[in-house]
């Protein structure tokens, strides 16, 4: 009760919608073990609290009871050693919390062996995500997703175009910033199947709050299904109205893989419909979400790179019928 109370209060902080971040429900070994060392280090901290105010009232007690004669020394070794005391028992408390600690970056360290490559770079405010393999053919990029599979160590290789973002997926792994021109590298695995939310984690413009992203964790059959899906192109005939007025208007900036829109200043929108979240994990994909977005973006995410292009009614739908049928 009260782990959802306080994982309903920093959700609550960081004023997003969609799946909780959930910081104490974890579901990976490296989020289990930085949780463990967080609640364990918090509860010792609590202690040392609680015995130092307990010693302090005891002592302001006796202090009382003692009159103005105050409170004489049974004899002079009696307060070194209430010292000597103070400081074994820090001392050994100091080390312990030490010592777990390193063993919890220990347990952070990427694994040498990832069962997958994932290469993640933050933008504002939005998440360009490119699937790596030692066959060129299986690359492909997507955008403000990220799919896994179960039980399976993925690396994940983090960098940013501009200004400093984190990745950050509480329920799975541990936060690491992305940082412009070097590369950080990270890992995540996930116990079960579902969705999770990441979400940058370091301030980076107006737009930080908004800087989010779904993880979906998939069984390894689901998985290999979902890939081979995104490496076959876009399914919309050529005479679709949608993809007409999408090479017109968006292709300058977005990519449709197997169309000739190829524009890089924005999303990669290949199978955008299989996508649960648009906008970076601000709304749900919902054709109304979507068409909203389209009409009003500067509305919904102020400052983002996307200009509104005041589009037709006709050709706000007629796109919007295209792209969530892009599965
Ligand atoms: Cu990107 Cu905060």
């Amino acid at each position: 009760m009260r782990r959802a109370f306080l994982a309903g209060a920093l959700v609550g902080l960081t004023g997003c919608a969609g799946e909780p971040l959930g910081y104490f429900d974890t579901a990976g070994p490296i989020a289990s073990s930085i949780a463990n060392l967080g609640i364990g280090l918090t509860a010792i901290s609590v202690a040392v609290c609680v015995v130092v105010a307990l010693l302090l009232a005891a002592a302001i007690w006796r202090r009382r009871g003692a009159g103005d004669a105050g409170i004489q020394p049974v004899n002079d070794r009696q307060p070194i050693r209430w010292i000597l005391a103070g400081v074994a028992l820090s001392t050994v408390f100091l080390v312990a919390s030490a010592v777990w600690t390193l063993a919890t970056v220990q347990a952070t360290l990427p694994p040498a062996h990832p069962g997958l490559t994932v290469d993640v770079a933050g933008q504002e405010w939005w998440w360009a995500v490119k699937y790596e393999s030692s066959d060129p053919s299986r690359q492909f990029t997507t955008a403000n997703q990220l799919v896994i599979p179960v039980g399976v160590p993925v690396q994940v290789n983090l960098t940013s175009k501009d200004v400093i973002h984190s990745f950050w997926i509480p329920k799975l792994g541990g936060k690491m910033d992305m940082i412009p021109s070097r590369t950080n590298v990270t890992w995540i695995e996930a116990d079960r199947a579902g969705h999770y939310r990441g979400q940058c984690s370091e301030f980076c413009g107006l737009q930080h709050a908004n800087m989010a992203f779904d993880v979906l964790a998939l069984s390894p059959a689901d998985f290999q299904t979902w890939w081979d899906r995104q490496l076959q192109p876009a399914s919309a005939p050529a005479d679709d109205p949608g993809l007409t007025t999408f090479m017109a208007r968006c292709a300058v900036c977005h990519t449709v893989r197997g169309t000739d829109a190829g524009g890089i200043l924005g999303p990669d929108l290949s199978h955008f419909g299989s996508r649960s979240t648009i906008a970076a994990g601000l709304m749900p994909n919902t054709p109304a979400n979507l068409s909203n977005w389209i009409d009003n973006t500067q509305t919904i995410k102020p400052g983002a790179k996307m200009p509104e292009l005041h589009m037709l009614a006709g050709e706000v739908a007629d796109v919007t019928a295209y792209l969530e049928g892009l599965h």
